[in-house]
């Protein structure tokens, strides 16, 4: 058992986005307090769980128990964990239960759960009744530092990844930092690259404080809430400076593009690489790709390197389990992840730690020789 955290180093960070502005809590025992926070903020009364068949039977029963005792009613859906779920077959299953739960515009949809629910369960919230209220109750790393703030929601389709969904900003994120004890090892980690993504998107003092309290952070207690609060700090103030991805925003997407190519080049099978993995070996790429470019000092480059390892994640092609396609075919799910203009890509580039850059004008076959030296 760890130590238990005092009630001070609980931490609110307001996203403030006007009449959608909305509190996100960050600490231990939230979800035994979540029907006072939730009773304190939305007028309804009845609310609709949606979650999943690994988180359910660790906290599905105290969240209930919580929203009661506020006098609120909720209903439950239980769906099978792992990104297949973010579906149309599941999407109607989520309005289904919703509205036979008879969640009304002021009451709310609850997500408990990682990325894969809420950003399913925020969609069904969005469209259902033109608009319900939405509560994220992340469960992972990852989504409490990233996908649980933004209201970007949706579901894939065979033609790739959240291609279709709305944008439904939550009216609350509670973001539980016990429950983290129960993640995965594998999992927390990858959560960590997005929180390392902050730093280095534009944030060198957090990267270096990361380089230095990472363990901790590992470990739980004080770093760990702090290390979550300024992540989601960061993402409020890149949402509130660009709600809709006009600008702006795409700076999130560093060491996406190589990311996303990696976890289509593995047919999202997360035996072989999850979401953070393929965005920390993308991340270390974009670094080293813009040291190439001669944006960048070699020397960031292998510091990024450098703590991405210390911490466990994988930063090379290479560490990948299993046979890559060549470079040609990865360079084919980047230009279709990307628009392609003239033969030039955006790109997520850096002149340093902290110091990255949306880049409209990297030719793409700069981007094709420098993979295939990196996967010969
Ligand atoms: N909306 C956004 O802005 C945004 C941003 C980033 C990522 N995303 C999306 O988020 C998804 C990935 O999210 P994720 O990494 O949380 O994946 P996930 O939801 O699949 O969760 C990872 C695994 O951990 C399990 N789990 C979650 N919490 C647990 C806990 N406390 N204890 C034990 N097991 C637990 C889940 O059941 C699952 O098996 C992707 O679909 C991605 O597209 C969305
Ligand atoms: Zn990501």
């Amino acid at each position: 058992m760890n130590a238990i955290t005092p009630a001070s180093t609980e931490r609110l960070v307001r996203v403030p986005l006007g009449e959608r502005a909305y509190d996100i809590l960050i600490g231990p025992g939230l979800i035994a307090r979540a029907g006072k926070e939730i009773s304190a903020r939305l007028k309804g009364r009845r609310a609709a769980i949606i979650t999943d068949e690994n988180v359910a039977p660790l906290y599905l029963d105290a969240l209930v128990a919580s929203l009661q005792e506020a006098g609120i009613q909720s209903s439950k859906l239980v769906l099978p964990p792992g990104e297949k779920t973010k579906s149309f077959e599941h999407l109607m299953a989520v309005c289904d239960a919703v509205l036979t739960a008879r969640v009304e515009r002021n009451d709310a949809v609850i997500a408990l759960g990682g990325g894969v629910i809420g950003d399913l369960a925020g969609f069904a919230a969005g469209i259902v009744r033109r608009g319900v209220r939405f509560v994220q109750v992340p469960t992972s790393l990852l989504s409490q530092v990233d996908s649980s703030v933004g209201g970007k929601t949706g579901i894939n389709t065979h033609h790739g990844k959240n291609l279709i969904g709305v944008f439904h900003q939550p009216d609350l994120v509670l973001a539980d930092t016990d429950v983290l004890n129960t993640l995965s090892e594998r999992e927390f980690r990858a959560g960590y690259a997005e929180v390392a993504k902050y730093g280095l998107i534009d944030k060198p003092d957090f990267f270096a404080w990361l380089e230095a309290n990472w363990k901790e952070v590992f470990s739980g207690g004080a770093a760990r809430i702090e290390a979550i609060a300024a992540s989601c700090q960061a993402k409020s103030d890149v949402v509130v400076a660009d709600e809709r991805e006009n600008g702006p925003r795409a700076l999130l997407n560093l060491g996406h593009t190589f990311g996303h190519a990696l976890e289509a080049a593995t047919a999202y099978d997360s035996r072989r690489l999850v979401h953070g993995e393929g965005v920390s070996i993308g991340m270390a790429l974009a670094h080293e790709f813009s040291s190439r470019l001669n944006l960048a000092s070699p020397d960031d480059a292998k510091r990024v390197e450098t703590h991405l390892k210390a911490v466990g994640l994988p930063t090379r092609m290479g560490d990948i389990p299993g046979e890559l396609p060549p470079a040609e075919v990865l360079m084919d799910a980047i230009a279709q992840d990307k628009k392609v203009k003239s033969g030039k890509l955006t790109f997520i580039l850096t002149r340093g730690i902290g110091e990255s850059f949306v880049a409209d004008d990297v030719p793409a076959s700069e981007v094709l020789s420098f993979l295939r030296e990196k996967h010969p």
